[in-house]
């Protein structure tokens, strides 16, 4: 399994005071330093916390991958085209959400993802549909051309007992079993942390991980690197 770590929460504390630090450029490098296999940053409508500038300078010094995670707004993926990540990963957006809270309805949009799907793959940009483990979604992912899917764990994460969480470990093996059996690339994310990827690292399917709350919080505790480092041995 790869492991990518997502960097918004550095440039949330950056926001806080509105000022120049922790840049989460800096932070992008050492992740990759300490083994990280991608970048992943959220350029949100709001800009609350990843910016424009941040964006540019990602591109520039990443040197794994990046992964822009962005709604398919006309602006997002303008500035998605221009800045040439290796992958896009759509998802859908809410101005008073706190994070993303579930997947997209690609059955219910085909024609328009369909649309912004052949527009990235226009400019070698690859796609992931960030999509519930419902077999309906990655089905219409699947239909509508898209490279990858990013099953979203959100629920799985949230389990509260030891049984619902085998339950719903079980849910997501399914559709990343479909997901492989359609010849998508099956990513995972939301939620997944150091107590609950032992578990979840079970599943083979899954080709990489997205991670941001849990290392990044613990980077405040044992800094990044050693975070990093950590993660990048349980996920292994
Ligand atoms: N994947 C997607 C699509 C996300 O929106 C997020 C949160 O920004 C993540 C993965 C990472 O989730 P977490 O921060 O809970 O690890």
């Amino acid at each position: 399994m790869r492991l990518t770590i997502n960097i918004d929460h550095v440039a949330t504390i950056r926001e806080a005071r509105g000022g120049v630090e922790p840049d989460p450029v800096t932070a992008a490098a050492i992740c990759e330093l300490a083994g990280a296999d991608g970048i992943v940053c959220h350029l949100r409508e709001d800009r609350r916390h990843i910016n424009d500038r941040d964006v540019r300078l990602l591109r520039e010094t990443i040197k794994t991958k990046l992964d822009l995670e962005m709604a398919a707004t006309e602006e997002i993926i303008g500035i998605a085209i221009e800045t040439l990540p290796e992958l896009v990963t759509l998802v859908p957006e809410k101005r008073q959400e706190l994070t993303t809270e579930g997947g997209l309805d690609v059955r219910g949009n085909k024609n328009y993802m369909r649309d912004v799907i052949e527009e990235f793959h226009k400019h070698d940009i690859e796609v992931s549909l960030f999509v519930d483990p419902i077999a309906e979604q990655i089905g219409a992912a699947h239909e509508i051309g898209s490279d990858m899917i990013e099953i979203h764990t959100g629920e799985f994460a949230n389990a509260r007992t030891e049984n619902e969480q085998r339950e719903l470990l079980e849910v997501v093996r399914k559709a990343a079993q479909l997901g492989k059996e359609l010849g998508l690339v099956v990513n995972a994310g939301h939620g997944l942390n150091y107590a609950n990827i032992t578990l979840f690292r079970s599943i083979g399917e899954i080709d990489e991980v997205s991670i941001g709350h849990a290392v990044i919080s613990r980077a405040v505790f044992v800094g990044i690197e050693r975070a990093v480092q950590e993660m990048r041995r349980l996920v292994q």
